[in-house]
């Protein structure tokens, strides 16, 4: 059960307590009843995110909790989602709250209202389906907007859908991998495109022979489970945009042939899918959003496990764009899911195409655990992320597409190896990607370092974070395709170039 939340131009009777929202400057509000001086001495000075918790003022029984704004001209929605956060976490164990706190900066309402839904939803999310106790569920079921404004109310929906993208996408990250194999996986997302209102189709192991999927079926082949890609499509009326989204879904990463030490850090390994998680939950809020691009994604998923039937180091993989790769490490393998994923993407011919996938320990060499590496054959695609990652505080950092790197990949007996060697391996494995690209603008987002966080913090709880799935909504509905050169668009000009290219 999530939190609802609504909006209502008075406090409902019966709710628990009220979140008061105290700017660093300025006069404190009269409902708390104390001056600025005696805040200051119980140690609160109204800093953004900061909070202090009141007993209920007398003849009342709703507790008071002071929420911290900061200064309110800094207030932007990133700093309105952390105090959406805040204030959640601070009234988590009572059971409703009902709160001015996101319309009390100068904030757009709407912005502000979907920001603070977005960080109260987020820092509330547990995934307890397999504890017994769920006394580590918050209380907090109940989330009431003090404002009679259509404007939050068009916030509050636009922030639950996000939020519940979100929420469903952690909670698939966070599922054990015998409980979410790519079988269930797949189904979980058709009854979830039925409900967003997404085409779907679902290609099983067969027919990904058929297709000439060599990368998922060569990594499938040590698994007992069989493999599934999953295709959504969300096509709204009129869309003159049109974007492929495709998403890493290795439902466990235990290295293949190349096997993983035994360690307990590997159990994280069950979220090689975020990816893919990311991507189904982004395509299930693109409706509620009203969101005019056509999307088309393809999950890939697939185990990664060693047995009789693996593949093997030496083996030769050929990939649905007839391209092949030589097996040096069967642990690169979401490359490998992704080759297939990219080249029937790029057949489509979208305007841009973006992959996310947990794909290399090196991504965490070089950038950590709070960011994710972002590299790309099309500086616009890059760019048009890169402003998605600050409107939504997902953080991204660029790294280059190095071609000098390519000859790294090279091999005796095919078109490429899977792996580049020691150095700079986020970039050697882009540019494995970049080959199934076939010249659509393209970016790869690697979220391995996001992917799971150590701890509660603002919007991000210790877990599954489901990186990138608020990013991916942001940059599909503001996505804007390059500007067709000029001479493409007269029709002579055009006309004339096939004949010259026959010769
Ligand atoms: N899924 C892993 C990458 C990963 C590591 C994600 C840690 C999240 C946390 C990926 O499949 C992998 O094993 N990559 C190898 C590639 C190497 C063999 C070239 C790696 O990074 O070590
Ligand atoms: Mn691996
Ligand atoms: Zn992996």
């Amino acid at each position: 059960m999530r939190t609802s939340f609504t909006s209502s131009a008075s406090i409902p009777a019966g709710t628990a307590v009220i979140a008061i929202p105290v700017a660093s400057e300025g006069p404190v509000p009269a409902e708390v009843g104390l001056s600025r001086a005696q805040l200051s001495a119980m140690g609160f000075e109204g800093r953004c995110c900061a909070t202090l918790v009141l007993p209920p003022a007398p003849r009342s029984k709703t507790t008071r909790v002071l929420v911290g704004i900061g200064t309110v001209k800094d207030l932007d929605e990133n700093t309105m989602r952390n105090i959406g956060a805040a204030a959640a976490r601070a009234c988590s164990r009572h059971t409703s709250m009902a709160t001015a706190v996101a319309t009390s900066g100068r904030l757009d309402h709407r912005a502000a209202a979907k920001a603070f839904v977005e960080g109260a939803a987020l820092a509330l999310h547990r995934w307890a389906e397999l504890k017994r106790d769920k006394s580590s569920v918050p209380a907090l079921r109940k989330i009431v907007l003090l404002s009679s404004d259509a404007q939050v109310r068009a916030g509050i929906a636009e922030g639950t859908a996000v939020a519940t993208a979100v929420c469903t996408a952690r909670d698939h990250a966070n599922t054990p991998p015998s409980h979410l194999t790519a079988t269930r996986f797949a189904r979980e997302a058709l009854a979830i495109a039925r409900k967003s209102g997404l085409r779907t189709t679902v290609y099983d192991k067969k027919q990904l022979q058929a297709m000439g999927c060599g990368g998922i079926v060569g990594v499938n082949a040590g698994s007992v489970e069989p493999p599934r890609v999953v295709k959504l499509v969300w096509a709204p009326a009129g869309a003159t945009k049109k974007v492929v989204l495709v998403g890493k879904g290795v439902m466990y990463d235990s290295g293949g042939i190349s096997l993983k030490p035994s360690d307990a850090s590997h159990a994280s390994m069950k979220m090689d899918m975020s990816g893919a998680a990311a991507v189904l939950g982004a395509m299930s809020a693109l409706r509620a959003l009203k969101v005019k691009t056509h999307v088309t994604a393809y999950l890939m998923c697939t185990d990664n496990l060693p047995s009789g039937s693996a593949m093997k180091l030496g083996d030769v993989l050929t990939f649905r764009n007839g391209k092949t790769a030589e097996i040096h490490n069967t642990d690169a393998e979401g490359r490998l899911i992704l080759a297939d994923g990219l080249s029937l993407g790029a057949e489509t011919k979208p305007d841009a195409m973006v992959d996310i996938a947990t794909l290399t320990g090196a991504c965490i060499g070089a950038l950590g655990k709070k960011m994710a590496g972002v590299l790309g054959n099309d500086q616009g695609v890059v760019d048009q992320l890169l402003a998605s990652s600050r409107r939504t505080d997902e953080l991204l950092w660029q790294l280059p597409l190095f071609g000098d790197y390519r000859g790294l990949l090279d091999s005796n007996v095919a078109d490429m190896k899977n792996i580049g060697g020691p150095f700079g391996g986020a970039i050697t494995a882009a540019l494995f990607l970049n080959e199934f690209t076939g010249g659509v603008p393209w970016a790869h987002l690697d979220i391995a370092g996001p992917m799971e966080s150590d701890g509660d913090n603002g919007w991000l709880n210790r877990g599954a974070t489901a990186f990138g799935t608020r990013l991916l909504i942001d940059f599909v509905a503001n996505f804007q395709p390059a500007a067709k050169k000029p001479a493409a668009r007269k029709k002579p000009a055009a006309r004339k170039k096939p004949a010259v290219k026959k010769k």
